[in-house]
């Protein structure tokens, strides 16, 4: 741990390389015409004309290589094939039941190429929206790649939400096609999601065709004149399709995300900017080379798998692996197997999945030879020092950094880590450190004052960077009202975080009413939709409970309407119609009838007082910052509160 942890840095000393990244931060945001230009230009351009950065009249929006012509399909892949990396393999796949595929950057040139053309035969043009649920077989990134390939805008669904998640979704994004597969395997049991897809196509009236992917050998029911077989109509597909000359600031994909309204938000990112920074980032943070073997171990289906298992390692020329399963399938080691057999040198994954392999014990890490690994990363959750402590040493075996990634689905890519692609500077567990190169990060109070150091308030960005997504799709209104007006004229994450007295910034969760359950962004208001329109239930409120491993579960509070009573029935009802209408990732871990919630004088759910019922926690631990009420009225609500759920209970019994 010396080696890493050593030489941390105090205000009086600081570490030369935490100069060297000041040193460079300093630069990109002095002049960020200049640098982003002048990094640009390690990609390949169709027009290179303008400006690289262009302020908007209301700042920090920013036009991104505005007047450039550019396709990430090129850069990711024509521009490889044209280079001595034509026949370097670009995936290793590994399917859950141990099958294999390897397949080179010419190999998913021809793959996309093909693809592409598929699309076009079904109508797809330039930017058609194209709604995408499959397993994490290379066809979903095949798919991906030759949507944008044809500059059509993709829709990944995570392939764990359910039916009415995915209608919500293709009906706002208005999509014409969707593409799918037969089925897909998780804990060796087969899941027929394209089942899931007819149903969602009961409740949707833009989708045109589904093109299914055949991953299975059972018989799936195929609509006349909609559904079509993918590799039927390969057959006659063309080998080659030009890509097309796409705008800087063409949308090229949507992405939808929690946040606090019912509605998830569409995220939606542009073409260069968000191709510009996933490279970056890739490099910075990654520092990868020829000789690596880059594995996030991330789902295709959330942002993370996007920018560090598509779009970074593709643009970058890197080889990656990628698993289609369960990490501890069918025994725990399954990861600490795979990265001894590819010969693993970076390995990106979340602080649940390390919390859950701490959970198995070290005895499965210690089985194999980890030696090959050279950087680890974790993202999605802050992380605890705990968890930190234990990959250092079990995985990491005390030699390798472990880049604590902090960013978004709306940022593109990584905005504060570790950065070894420049200057490694001594780390601590918890903290993700320095903000990258073109961003200005700081932590702001509730009265919109840079917080002193070690003084809790919230992150804020101060200034575009190329990353930055463009839009909510069909909601600009949204976009400017969320984010940009808590702290006028800034970029507003909905963080808490905190700086210490060397600089280094320590991410602490969300300020909103946005759970993380093992990693995922979950609003509570789209569990409380569900559960009120079922017709027993008058009043809900959800809240997320901390958990040991996935940092927090969902927990429903639920009000009767007059003439039900609660029953264990109920409530397994309830928990279920949440997992139908969304998904397993959203259900309640516990779900408690109660008379009454606890409520301001205004008629507002005091969250925080039902947090602290949940968590067996005394009111008098809530952070002042959430704090709207007075103290006296919110223990008031606690203590009542608190008689109510119990008086429940007990009738259950
Ligand atoms: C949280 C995931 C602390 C944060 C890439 C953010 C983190 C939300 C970290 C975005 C980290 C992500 N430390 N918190 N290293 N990384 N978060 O959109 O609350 O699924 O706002 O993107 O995850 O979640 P999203």
């Amino acid at each position: 741990m010396e080696k890493i942890l050593n030489a941390l840095p105090t205000s009086k000393t600081i570490h030369p390389d935490v100069n060297v990244l000041k040193d460079v931060h300093k630069r990109s945001l002095e002049n960020p015409e200049l640098f982003w230009q002048k990094f640009a230009d390690e990609l390949f351009w169709y027009e290179k004309n303008g400006l690289a950065f262009q302020p908007m009249e209301e700042p920090p929006y920013a036009k991104w290589f505005a007047s450039m012509k550019t396709n990430i399909s090129y850069n990711a892949l024509d521009r490889h094939v044209e280079s001595w990396r034509k026949n370097k393999v670009a995936y290793y796949w590994e399917g859950e039941n141990g099958e294999k595929r390897t397949l080179t950057y010419y190999d998913l040139y021809r793959e996309v190429n093909k693809f592409a053309s598929v699309l076009r035969s079904l109508g797809v043009r330039k930017g058609d929206r194209v709604t995408i649920y499959m397993p994490m077989i290379p066809e979903l990134l095949i798919s991906m790649l030759a949507t944008v390939r044809i500059g059509a805008i993709h829709s990944v669904i995570f392939a764990g939400f359910a039916a009415q998640a995915i209608a919500d979704r293709v009906n706002d994004s208005q999509s014409k096609v969707i593409i799918t597969a037969d089925e897909s395997y998780r804990r060796g049991k087969t899941i027929e999601i394209k089942g899931v897809v007819d149903e969602a196509l009961k409740h949707t009236t833009t989708v045109e065709k589904v093109l299914v992917v055949r991953r299975g050998h059972n018989i799936v029911n195929m609509v006349e004149d909609r559904d079509v077989w993918y590799h039927e109509l390969v057959e006659s597909a063309d080998a080659y399709v030009e890509p097309e000359k796409l705008d800087g600031m063409h949308p090229s994909f949507i992405l939808y995300t929690s946040g606090t309204t019912g509605k998830p938000k569409g995220a939606t990112h542009g073409t260069a900017g968000y191709m510009v920074w996933a490279y970056f980032t890739q490099k910075v943070v990654f520092d990868v080379n020829d000789k690596d073997i880059f594995w996030c171990a991330a789902d295709v289906g959330w942002i993370t798998g996007h920018t560090y298992i598509v779009y970074g390692p593709l643009i970058s020329g890197v080889t990656s692996l990628i698993y289609e399963g369960a990490p501890d399938y069918p025994t725990p080691d399954r990861w600490w197997d795979m990265i001894e057999r590819y010969g693993v040198t970076i390995f990106y994954t979340s602080p649940t999945s390390i919390r859950m392999h701490m959970k198995h014990g070290e005895s499965w890490a210690k089985k194999h030879q980890l030696s090959t690994l050279r950087i680890l990363g974790s993202v999605g959750e802050p992380i605890n020092p705990e968890a930190w402590s234990w990959y250092y040493k079990y995985i990491g075996q005390e030699k390798t950094p472990i880049v604590d990634t902090w960013w978004q689905t709306e940022t593109g890519g990584i905005m504060i880590s570790p950065q070894p692609g420049l200057a490694l500077v001594p780390l601590k567990p918890g903290s993700a450190t320095f903000p990258l190169p073109g961003v200005d990060a700081d932590v702001y109070t509730e009265d919109k004052m840079i917080a002193k150091p070690d003084e809790k308030g919230y992150l804020v960005i101060r200034k575009p960077w190329p990353g930055e997504f463009i839009t909510i799709w069909g909601d600009h209104e949204r976009f400017k009202k969320t984010y940009f007006t808590k702290f006028p004229g800034f970029y507003y994450p909905g963080d808490f975080a905190m700086k210490d007295s060397d600089g280094y910034l320590w991410l602490l969760g969300r300020a909103d009413e946005v759970l993380k359950v093992a990693g995922h962004r979950i609003g509570t208001i789209e569990l409380e939709n569900v559960l009120i329109s079922h017709p027993a239930v008058a009043e809900s409120a959800v809240i997320g409970k901390a958990d040991p491993i996935k940092m927090q579960v969902p927990v429903a509070f639920v009000i009767l309407r007059p003439g039900y009573t609660p029953s264990p029935q109920l409530r397994v009802e309830l928990i279920n119609q949440i997992r139908q209408a969304i998904g397993p990732i959203a259900a309640p871990q516990a779900l408690y009838f109660v008379n009454k919630l606890p409520k301001t004088r205004s008629g507002k759910i005091m969250r925080r007082v039902i947090g602290a019922v949940a968590e067996e926690r005394n009111i008098g631990d809530i952070t002042t910052l959430e704090d709207e009420t007075s103290v006296e009225e919110a223990k008031k609500a606690y203590e009542e509160f608190k008689l109510e759920i119990l008086s429940v209970e007990e009738n259950l019994r």
